[in-house]
């Protein structure tokens, strides 16, 4: 089945692409041409990637990717809403609308199935970044739905197709799941330990980690921008009372609760002393002393004790909420904050960003390049990627990564959505150089990390196999007859808890703590024979995560820097 469908894809896209010169424009308004600069073979390789994902690892009747667990799932499946965003506004690259129009479709009943078949009643009991996770994709999807309508199916203009477009319909179902889990996600802040700031999981000693705060900002805004409301009083007889949204122009209404969460949310991770002398985000804090047992009058609340170990996709979820941070306040400091991130982010690569190239020194050769903290010889690496001991979740960040950098720097909109006199004094009037201004900067300032993304969808394109599938070490040496000489070190007070386990005394005895699947620990293929062999077939192997890490690069080398 891959197969097939690999081939057809691979020559409708060349046959689109060899004709596309001389083609006249279709018949419909959404055959635009692309950007000249567009590469040939990115979309190709995206789409291939995308059908490897959904072909070998989604079951259509069950609804589900059935190896991935709760919270990959639904990162997954906001790959496959953002995918179908891509999808859409790729017309021109495809050899013709039903073709292009099919494959939206096929890709929108797979979410639709995934709507279904994921787990809502255990993701409940789960930890408040799982809740958010959800929350993200179907936001997501709301987003897609719009997109899709008014760029092919808008009602107002007699060129276009009869709309609204039918996914329309979905669009409440989606909404009430992404508030269900706002909601109960919301029950983490918490301000008794540390002056605020979101607890990770319920069923540990109290945590408040990076991942957990960025999805709440990221979380928080993305409902201020794109949730739509909700009159489903389903289960709690709760719903959104429609008199407090503000309608912005357009007309699409906007609740202030949800951009106050965010505000506060942001103020408080940045006075959190949470970045390290990098500038990369560490993993989190624990309070020292605290005991469930004897709470004491006077005993210590403030977060002091603080994990150094840096993942990849605490510098990435960040980003999409401050981008809308900035469309709903005009505030450009915010997008300042994401440019400083991205940048330290790349430096900790072994990329010099003002050459747009490796560092000298870390000139890939028969050694691998030193370890710079986030990767080496440019390429983003996690601290787990080159012993191969990577858990499911460590297979995750990267993409994740690669995913919010694409929000971050997609174009910004020529209008913010900016409340006003509702809550804070500034209109559009009041940003320094208007909002095209800041579009220009921002704009130049995402154009320099294309060298980069295009260095890492490279690498990562390195490790596909004979059936198309992504490895987790994109930096990994093609063969190898011995273990690499990989030499990452972690920072002392590391403790790298999503790939090794939680340690015993994270775990409150009094409550039921989530047990570290057995799945998540690496198994070593003791084979003990010298034998050429792929580094990427260690430990896990090439996953549904591994997968979605893949798709999420391509789709940041598209629509970063091909299509601009
Ligand atoms: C309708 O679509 C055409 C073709 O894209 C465009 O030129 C025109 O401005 C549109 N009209 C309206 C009212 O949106
Ligand atoms: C921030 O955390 C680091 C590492 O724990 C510590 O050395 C430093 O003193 C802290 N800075 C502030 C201002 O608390
Ligand atoms: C804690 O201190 C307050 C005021 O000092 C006092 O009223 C309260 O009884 C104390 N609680 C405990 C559990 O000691």
């Amino acid at each position: 089945m891959f197969g097939t469908n690999r081939l057809l894809i691979w020559l409708l896209l060349a046959s689109s692409l060899a004709l596309a010169k001389e083609q006249q424009p279709l018949q419909d308004d959404r055959e635009k041409p692309l950007p000249s600069k567009s590469n040939p073979d990115t979309l190709p390789a995206l789409l291939d990637a995308l059908d490897v994902l959904q072909a070998n690892y989604f079951e259509v009747w069950q609804g589900i990717w059935p190896k991935a667990i709760d919270w990959t799932s639904a990162v997954i499946g906001t790959y496959l809403s953002s995918a179908l965003i891509t999808l859409s506004t790729s017309y021109p690259a495809l050899s013709s609308s039903k073709i292009a129009d099919n494959t939206v479709n096929k890709y929108f009943s797979n979410l639709i199935g995934a709507y279904f078949g994921q787990d809502a009643f255990a993701l409940r009991q789960e930890a408040y970044d799982d809740m958010l996770w959800v929350v993200l994709g179907w936001l997501e999807s709301i987003k897609f739905i719009h997109e899709h309508s008014s760029l092919h199916y808008g009602t107002d203009n007699e060129s276009r197709l009869a709309g609204p477009w039918y996914g329309e319909q979905w669009v409440p179902a989606f909404a009430h799941r992404a508030r269900i889990f706002f909601d109960m996600a919301s029950q983490g802040w918490d301000t008794s330990l540390c002056n605020g700031g979101m607890i990770w999981n319920p069923n540990l000693v109290p945590y408040k980690n990076a991942i957990t705060n960025e999805l709440y900002i990221a979380a928080s805004i993305s409902m201020y921008l794109y949730f739509p409301g909700d009159d489903n009083t389903s289960p709690f007889g709760v719903t959104t009372p429609p008199t407090l949204m503000i309608v912005d122009g357009p007309g699409r209404p906007h609740h202030p609760k949800y951009l106050a969460a965010a505000i506060e949310a942001y103020k408080w991770l940045g006075d959190s002393n949470m970045t390290d002398a990098k500038g990369l985000y560490v993993d989190g804090y624990h309070i020292s002393g605290w005991s469930r047992e004897r709470p004491k009058n006077g005993s210590n609340t403030r977060c002091d004790a603080r994990n150094e170990m840096v993942y990849t996709y605490n510098q990435g979820v960040l980003l999409s909420g401050q981008r809308g941070l900035y469309q709903a306040t005009g505030a450009r400091s915010y997008l300042e904050d994401g440019h400083q991130l991205v940048s330290d982010v790349i430096a900790a690569t072994g990329w010099d960003l003002k050459r747009g190239k490796v560092l000298e020194e870390d000139k890939p050769g028969h050694r691998l390049g030193k370890w710079r903290g986030l990767g080496r010889s440019g390429i983003m690496e996690e601290a787990c990627d080159a012993e191969g001991y990577c858990s499911q979740d460590g297979q995750t960040f990267k993409g994740i990564f690669f995913h919010h950098l694409t929000l971050f720097c997609e174009r910004l909109p020529d209008h913010l959505v900016l409340p006003g006199e509702l809550f804070l004094s500034k209109g559009e009037n009041d940003i320094p150089g208007g909002p095209r201004e800041v579009q220009k900067w921002h704009d130049e300032n995402c154009a320099r990390y294309g060298p980069w993304i295009k260095h890492n969808a490279r690498a990562a394109l390195s490790t596909l196999d004979a059936e198309g599938k992504f490895g987790m070490w994109w930096g990994a040496p093609p063969h190898s007859t011995a273990e690499p000489d990989v030499n990452v070190e972690l920072p002392s007070k590391a403790v790298d808890y999503r790939n090794l386990g939680v340690p015993h005394e994270w775990k409150n005895k009094r409550r039921y703590a989530r047990e570290t699947n057995e799945d998540d620990v690496h198994e070593d293929d003791n084979e003990g024979k010298i034998r050429i062999r792929d580094l990427n077939d260690r430990g896990r192997g090439r996953t549904v995560e591994t997968q979605g890490g893949g798709v999420s690069v391509l789709r940041a080398m598209w629509e970063l820097v091909d299509t601009r």
